[in-house]
């Protein structure tokens, strides 16, 4: 089967042929039809977190798919040849099955659901790991309690769903993006979106503006310097709280969150409430570029460099 891999970590994500992968007791084996780009998805082929987790070479590249059960290993089973499935993957070891590619195995009890009526495949394709860490930010943490909400990095995937869900909430939601994104911005919910690239007194001055003493959550998509994260957490009000999705530590005096998928969502709940309210229509999945899965090494190298919007879904 073709699929996009890396040969060591680090390496440059090629398309290769391998062998198709056969399921375990427990899992399925689904026939994929689209996948969905995340950061998460080079980082970990350059070794993220750390580089001793353990990886399995060729590592198969690719997180988030959505497609048709195909095969059914041994066990209780939850689903049936056939059956429309979208998920994550999230087993280790890295690689040993990737999104990127015409098949994979998947444990049933990780996060995977059924596709419900109404969703087109890459809808959810592109829901999960940026629909539930939107989820996740919101529900389990202290930006639930707030009335106000700086987004940093609104415009990508993380940052769409999440302003989206926030604004739902009735929280006030401030999107920080590079460039004129007003009119994105605005149709997912944002009561204001700022500019960053006319500098940080700009994003002080329009927080200022609404919110004199500042907001009452911050959740930083993009920092990877502290200092840079600090800044950011200067606009949240006393008592407030920063997320940071970077593993970036916050400045002392202010509460802050390391953001981290939370791994006891293992299952597919949320993922299908997340696709329920996206069929409903309450939800919008902005799929901003949709590619063949040959065009899914350079699109990673230009994820890498910046400027994502929305999400981007390759057809495998
Ligand atoms: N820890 C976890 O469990 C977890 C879970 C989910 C996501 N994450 C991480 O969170 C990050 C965001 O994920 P994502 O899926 O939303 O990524 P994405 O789709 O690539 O979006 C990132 C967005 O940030 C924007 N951006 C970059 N620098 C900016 C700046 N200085 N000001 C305003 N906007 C800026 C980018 O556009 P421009 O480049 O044009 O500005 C892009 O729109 C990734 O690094 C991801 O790995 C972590």
């Amino acid at each position: 089967m073709r699929a996009v891999a890396v040969s060591a970590l680090g390496a440059e994500p090629s398309l290769v042929v391998v062998p198709k992968p056969d399921p375990s007791a427990g899992e399925v084996r689904v026939k994929v039809e689209y996948a969905s780009l995340n950061p998460l998805d080079w980082q970990t082929a350059d070794g993220a977190p750390d580089g001793t987790a353990p990886h399995s070479f060729p590592l198969l590249v690719g997180t988030d798919f959505a497609g048709r059960v195909d095969m059914i290993g041994g066990g209780d089973n939850l689903f049936r040849v056939g059956d429309p499935v979208f998920g994550r993957l999230t087993a280790p070891p890295a690689g040993r099955c990737g999104a990127y590619g015409e098949y994979l195995c998947v444990a049933q009890d990780a996060p995977i659901a059924l596709v419900p009526d109404g969703l087109p495949l890459q809808h959810a394709a592109a829901l999960p790991s940026a629909g539930t860490a939107a989820a996740q930010i919101l529900g389990g943490t202290a930006v639930r309690d707030g009335r106000s909400l700086l987004v940093i990095g609104a415009a990508g995937g993380v940052g769409s769903f999440l302003t989206q869900l926030a604004a739902a909430r009735s929280l006030g939601v401030v999107a920080a993006v590079r460039g004129d994104e007003k009119r994105r911005m605005a149709a997912l919910g944002a009561a204001a979106t700022v500019d960053t690239t006319a500098g940080p007194d700009e994003l002080a001055s329009a927080v200022a503006d609404l919110y004199p003493e500042g907001v009452d959550a911050l959740v930083d998509l993009v920092s990877t310097d502290p200092a840079a994260f600090a800044a950011h957490t200067a606009l949240v009000r006393d008592g407030g709280v920063a997320v940071t999705t970077r593993g970036v530590p916050g400045p002392p005096g202010i509460a802050w969150v390391d953001f981290r998928l939370d791994p006891a969502d293992s299952g597919g709940e949320l993922l299908g409430a997340l696709a329920e309210g996206a069929a409903r229509g309450e939800l919008r999945v902005p799929i901003e570029v949709e590619l063949p899965l040959e065009k899914a090494p350079q699109a990673l190298a230009q994820n890498r460099a910046g400027g994502a919007r929305g999400k981007t879904v390759f057809v495998v």
